[in-house]
């Protein structure tokens, strides 16, 4: 199969590397130029565990190839993936679809016999429609169809998740598009991933509902450990206590600092407003959202009161500043609420994060960007766990304790033991850790 995939980030770029990887053959286009020279030169424009040389396999073997010109790409392909941003849109915090719809017009003046456009991007129901009457507007004589294909890959774990889903859901209404959906996932099939057909609309709704629901659970089991803090109780134990039960399911319930990252902050955001716009609110997620939100901008004060209260002119140490182990990614991090809280109560931040810096420097002025974990903790009054990079896992405690002005460790992933804390001399605080 000849698969175009428009947008060469995250989503697009792996998505485009796997496919190849399947043997199909693959061009990535992107209109940023500075990311397919980078491409063109070897180097990945995103930090994405094993991707680097998943790509220099396939653009080895002339499967993957990247570019900036669509028309040239899309001609003769037999599915051409949108796969560009959708952000909050400023204002009402609803998709931005404006990148979809410009995609899909570019798309539309070139297609080539019969082409299916393929949504992968993240999008809310009714998009599909829309992008088949725009295509439909610009060339009426275009022989195609729209199906909507959403991704349910996880950052630092993405190439993973994509060769080996849970699911893939298609949302198609026309069977040569079904059959050409079917070949183009006939690897995963085979590796027995179940593949669901359903409508559009569906497809559209499935991908917000699970980010959603997600999102809902670690809410839950953020509440429950703030109840476990002052009821005595363990939040860990109790995520396992009810995870067992198979009904529950185990997975997405670590506590920590509120969720962040470039979907579901968006995505349940945007979810919200859609069922406003068709009359039926959906309470559950807008307390979610605004749970949320205040548990992040509530982390700062929890750091301050580890310290002694008063941060004014002390330095506090932060490790990790990306949403999660494993990435890059800056969106939506729940340290881009904590640290600026930080500065406001007059701290003086020293961070270090493994992959981070590059991206975290202009969203984080007034910090001092550290090249270690002991470096950032020189003198610190408080140490900050907010992402649980490996790296951080097993930290030389007494070194650790040597060079901070206070041995104080707060840790918003849990990722220490009370006991280990308490004899290497520190006061220790984690999340929902009450007992
Ligand atoms: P991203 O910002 O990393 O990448 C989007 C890319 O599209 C950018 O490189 C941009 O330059 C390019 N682009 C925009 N308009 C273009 C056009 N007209 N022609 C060519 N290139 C264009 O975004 P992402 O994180 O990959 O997310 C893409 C979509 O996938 C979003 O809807 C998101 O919600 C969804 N999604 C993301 C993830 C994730 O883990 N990041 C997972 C599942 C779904
Ligand atoms: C999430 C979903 O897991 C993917 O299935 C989906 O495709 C993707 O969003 C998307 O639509 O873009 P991602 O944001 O990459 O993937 O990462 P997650 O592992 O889901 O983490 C999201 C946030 O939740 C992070 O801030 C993480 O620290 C937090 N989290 C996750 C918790 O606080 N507790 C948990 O148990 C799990």
């Amino acid at each position: 199969m000849r698969i175009v995939m428009i947008g060469a980030g995250y989503v697009g770029l792996v998505s485009g590397a796997c496919f190849a990887d399947f043997g199909h053959d693959v061009t990535c286009v992107d209109k940023a130029e500075d990311k397919i020279a980078r491409l063109h030169a070897g180097v990945m424009p995103i930090y994405e565990p094993g991707l680097d040389s998943l790509v220099a396999k396939n653009v080895a073997q002339k499967r993957l190839s990247f570019t900036t010109d669509l028309a040239d790409a899309v001609r003769g392909a037999d599915a051409v993936f949108i796969a560009v941003g959708t952000p909050s849109r400023r204002g009402d915090g609803q998709a931005d679809l404006s990148y979809v719809y410009a995609a899909a017009e570019e798309v539309a003046g070139h297609l080539d016999g019969f082409t299916v456009i393929v949504n992968k991007s993240t999008v809310p129901v009714g998009t599909g429609d829309e992008v088949e009457a725009i295509v439909r507007r610009t060339n009426p004589q275009a022989d195609f169809a729209v199906v909507s294909n959403p991704e349910f890959l996880r950052e630092g774990a993405a190439i993973e998740d994509f060769k080996r889903p849970d699911r893939v859901v298609l949302g198609v209404e026309d069977e040569r598009a079904k059959a050409v959906m079917q070949n183009i996932y006939r690897p995963l099939n085979l590796n027995e991933s179940p593949i669901l057909f359903t409508g559009r609309r569906t497809s559209e709704l499935i991908k917000y509902a699970a980010n959603a629901f997600l999102a809902m659970k670690i809410t839950f089991i953020n509440e429950m450990a703030d109840l476990c803090e002052v009821l005595g109780a363990d939040v860990q134990q109790v995520a396992r206590g009810i995870g067992l039960d198979k009904r529950i399911g185990g997975k997405f319930l670590h506590a920590g600092p509120g969720y962040g990252g470039s979907c579901f902050p968006k995505d349940t955001l945007a979810l919200t407003r859609t069922a406003q716009e068709a009359g039926r609110p959906t309470r559950l997620i807008e307390t979610t959202v605004a749970v949320n939100a205040d548990r992040k901008k509530a982390m700062a004060t929890r750091i301050a009161a580890a310290a002694g209260g008063d941060l004014t002119g002390r330095r506090v140490a932060v490790l990790g500043l990306t949403f999660k182990p494993n990435t890059d990614d800056m969106r939506d991090a729940p340290s881009l609420d904590i640290v600026p809280a930080l500065l406001a109560l007059g701290a003086e931040v020293h961070a270090f994060d493994p992959e981070g810096r590059h991206e975290a420097e202009p969203l984080l002025p007034g910090i001092t960007f550290a090249d270690g974990p002991y470096e950032a903790a020189e003198g610190a009054a408080v140490l900050a766990i907010l992402t649980e990079w490996d790296q951080f896992r097993a930290l030389d405690l007494r070194r650790l304790k040597a060079v901070m002005a206070a041995p104080v460790v707060v840790d918003l992933r849990n990722i220490y033991r009370t006991s280990e804390m308490a004899e290497a001399g520190f006061t220790y605080s984690a999340i929902g850790r009450g007992a």
